[in-house]
């Protein structure tokens, strides 16, 4: 095959099925070179099976980056009611789960159909079973070859995601291109992943399987979600938020009863003497972790006789109880990348890079990390789009 194309896409993931989409549907000539045997594997698997598709509410806040201001024109350029209005022209029928997280009724699946239906709408290229082993770039085109031969083309889009779930086939691949091609990357790390706990912490390792709804904070950032307790360490919405925050050495705060006003602990005195820690708690939390949050309080005495300082102490304790998560689960588990290819090295408009013609980098392959609860995918759409748009 030979200078028929464009624009070459590698990866036929989101990112790279929503840009080549685009791009087709302008007249260009696009050709996806896809390592797996099919399209789209990881929003299959998205979601619970479901695919959270978008966030209604997602704006630049709900995302990490170097530049926490780049995202800002592609994600004004292409919204979540855009991607919303584009599910719903295929009649695919949707609800919102919690805190704007919009799911299929269906399955995941219905989302990659509409991406291919576009793609093909735009006569775009899909080959599956494609590894690409070598990028060249000699006087103005791109020849990438894989095991089955080499693709030409003025263009060329990095859609190859990021190193999370090697299991999956992911891979540094992106940055190796980049690195070969000068870009700068922004040290990837693994984020939205559970977190584990060492040192005389693993006694909450006992607790394995219980959740509560907390308010959890790393560094600047708090989410007031549920987090849960498992054999490693922990884990659950909040912890996968603040985990993307987290950096190795802080603590993770956790406020175990929020929205309670200062000095609850001194009215329980009051009103319920005879009441314990252990009691008190109870309340609120499941009983074996009440059990354990009472024994490491140390308060045995009723509240009737414990002094008020003790008293404050535990409370200001339970609302700010610092965990010191030795490490994360790593790639292997975590839901997405913070970190990778440098946004001073990409025109926030176009996502090519500023000083090499012709190439883009697009979705999770670049340094724009989303919250969880749809925001990654809309990222994956908006970079898409405005790659799309420029080919
Ligand atoms: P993506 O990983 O989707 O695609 C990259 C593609 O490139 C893959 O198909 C890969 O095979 C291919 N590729 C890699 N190397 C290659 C090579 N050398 N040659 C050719 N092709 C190559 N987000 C969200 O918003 N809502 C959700 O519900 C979920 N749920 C979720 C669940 C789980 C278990 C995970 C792991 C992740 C999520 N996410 C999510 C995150 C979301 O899946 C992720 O942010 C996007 O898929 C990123 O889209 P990209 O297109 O950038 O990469």
């Amino acid at each position: 095959m030979s200078d028929s194309f464009d624009a070459i896409v590698l990866g036929a993931g989101a990112a790279g099925l929503m840009c080549a989409a685009r791009a087709g549907q302008r007249g260009r000539r696009i050709l996806i070179l896809e390592k797996a045997d099919k399209p789209g594997k990881k929003i299959l698997i998205s979601g619970g099976g479901r695919c959270n598709f978008t966030n209604i509410g997602a704006g630049p806040g709900n995302y990490l980056s170097s530049n926490p201001h780049f995202a800002k024109s592609a994600l004004a350029r292409y919204t979540p009611r855009d991607f919303l209005d584009l599910v719903e022209s295929y009649g695919i029928a949707w609800h919102e789960k919690t805190l704007g997280q919009l799911f299929c009724d269906g399955s995941a699946t219905q989302i990659v159909d509409l991406l291919l239906e576009e793609c093909a709408k735009g006569d775009v290229t899909v080959r599956c079973g494609e590894d690409v082993a070598a990028v060249r770039h000699d006087g103005g085109v791109y020849t990438v070859t894989t095991q089955h031969g080499s693709y030409r083309a003025p263009s060329l889009v990095i859609a190859t995601g990021g190193p999370s779930i090697p299991k999956m086939g992911a891979t540094g691949f992106a940055y190796d291109i980049a690195r070969q091609f000068g870009l700068k990357i922004v040290e990837p790390r693994p984020a939205l992943v559970p977190l584990t706990l060492g040192g005389d912490e693993v006694l909450f390792r006992e607790i394995s399987g219980v959740s509560a709804h907390v308010v959890a904070g790393a560094g600047k950032a708090s989410f007031p979600e549920a987090a849960l307790f498992t054999h490693r360490g922990l884990s659950g919405p909040a912890i996968l938020q603040a985990s993307s925050y987290w950096r190795a050495g802080e603590p993770i705060v956790i406020d175990f009863l929020p929205g309670r006003a200062t000095g609850w602990l001194l009215d329980a005195k009051r009103d319920t003497p005879r009441a314990t820690m252990r009691s008190v708690l109870k309340e609120a939390l499941s009983a074996r972790l009440a059990d354990i949050l009472a024994e490491k309080l140390g308060i045995e005495v009723e509240l009737g006789n414990a002094p008020d300082k003790a008293l404050r102490a535990a409370e200001e304790r339970l609302a700010h109880w610092q965990f010191h998560p030795n490490g994360t689960e790593g790639f292997a588990k975590a839901e997405v990348t913070v970190g990778g290819i440098s946004t001073a090295e990409l025109s926030s408009k176009t996502m090519e890079a500023k000083r090499i013609a012709g190439l883009y980098a697009i979705g999770e392959a670049v340094d724009v990390t989303g919250w969880l609860g749809g925001y990654n995918f809309q990222w994956a759409w908006a970079s898409g789009v405005a790659a799309g748009d420029a080919l």
